[in-house]
């Protein structure tokens, strides 16, 4: 994490780059002919099945010590030599992977959060976001357009969430890919919130405990309670002894839908929220509003999306919400609005570095 820490460029920077980067975009999209700048969008999928291959490949470890050739690089991935070449020279010309002018491949920054043992690595997320199962979901978004409801219990049988208690492989692949992207917005929300003034944190729907286990290493005089499905939390008691918060950090295991431990002062549900219908995540927050003392803040972390026609995170993740999850992504008003029916007033929004917000409530 510190590394990361540090690597941490200026606000005002990361603004104006956003700034100039979407007005770039827009003038490109108005100079380019329609049928070339469709062209461009429709290939972009391509683009991160590349990305999916270099990881499942290796590619970003084995360039890990040094430059490579491109026949020692086929040799360390077990890849054919002349369609490696083909797949890099498409991720070089998006800055993923550059090649020296001795020919050798090397890491560039981007590719660099490939590697399994980065300090942010995005390693995991990139497999699962390219995995079978998730494309073949995506493939059927129009079902989900169509019909409104996650297409997971059409492909699978079941919902996503009953499906990965079945299938561990893609399960334990989900939540590190989980763990991966919540690594990438720590900072950002570390230095956004100050977490320290709560003493009893629960995080509800913690996954491996990412955030959780950040905020208590800062954090000394809090202790915490982690809490998720069973099959997500068997692993936890040992990671917490490991980081000598085993003390301070107590595991619970349960459905969010039935209860959730009680006697936190702050309840942390970060992107749980936008994986459900409005109704099913009412019945969490009522679970939540039934656990937490009249004192006790309710933190969701979440996207909010922009009402205005700005290219946003949250609009893309709100399609995968509804083909894989039945959830959705919400904006401010939509917030404010569906916590009070579910018994909380929203108090103030806390935006942060990354697309996530600290939406802060009490119950009403
Ligand atoms: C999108 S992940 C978010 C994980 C974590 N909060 C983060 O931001 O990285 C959703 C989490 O909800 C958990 N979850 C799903 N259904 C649940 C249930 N019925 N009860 C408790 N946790 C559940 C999943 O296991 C998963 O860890």
């Amino acid at each position: 994490m510190t590394s990361s820490r540090s690597k941490m460029p200026p606000p005002a920077l990361l603004r104006a780059v956003d700034t100039v980067r979407n007005t770039l975009a827009r003038v490109h999209r108005r100079l380019a002919p329609g049928p070339i700048a469709l062209m461009e969008l429709i290939g972009a999928g391509w683009l991160s099945q590349a990305i999916h291959a270099a990881t499942v490949l290796g590619v970003a470890d084995a360039l890990a010590d040094g430059p490579r050739s491109g026949a020692e690089l086929a040799r360390a991935t077990g890849a054919d030599e002349e369609s490696l070449h083909r797949l890099l020279r498409l991720l070089i010309s998006h800055g993923v992977f550059d090649r020296r002018s001795d020919g050798r491949y090397t890491l560039t920054p981007i590719a660099d959060a490939l590697r399994r043992d980065a300090d942010v690595t995005l390693r995991d997320a990139a497999l699962f976001f390219g995995s079978p199962i998730h494309r073949n979901h995506w493939s059927h978004l129009v079902d989900a357009v169509r019909t409104g409801r996650p297409v997971g219990t059409e492909l699978e049988g079941m919902p996503f969430f009953e499906y990965v208690k079945t299938d561990r492989e893609t399960g334990e692949l989900f939540d590190r890919a989980m763990t991966s992207i919540s690594t990438l917005g720590l900072e950002p929300l570390l230095a956004a919130y100050n977490f320290s003034a709560y003493r009893t944190i629960v995080d509800v729907g913690a996954g491996e405990g990412a955030l959780l286990t950040e905020i208590l290493s800062r954090t000394p005089q809090s202790s915490g309670i982690l809490f998720d499905m069973p099959e997500v939390v068997a692993e936890a008691p040992a990671r917490l002894a490991e980081l000598g918060l085993a003390d301070r950090c107590a595991v619970a295991a349960g459905s969010f839908f039935e209860n959730v431990p009680a006697g936190g002062d702050a309840y942390i549900l970060k992107h749980i929220i936008h994986d459900w219908s409005d109704e099913q995540a009412k019945q969490i927050l009522r679970a939540v509003h039934t656990a937490m003392p009249q004192h006790a803040k309710l933190l969701l972390i979440e996207l909010v999306v922009p009402e205005d026609k700005r290219p946003h995170p949250g609009k893309l993740i709100d399609l995968e919400m509804l083909v894989n999850a039945g959830g959705r992504e919400r904006t401010e008003s939509e917030y404010r609005a569906f916590l009070a029916e579910a018994g909380f007033t929203l108090q103030r929004r806390v935006p942060t570095l990354s697309p996530d917000n600290v939406l802060e409530a009490s119950p009403s």
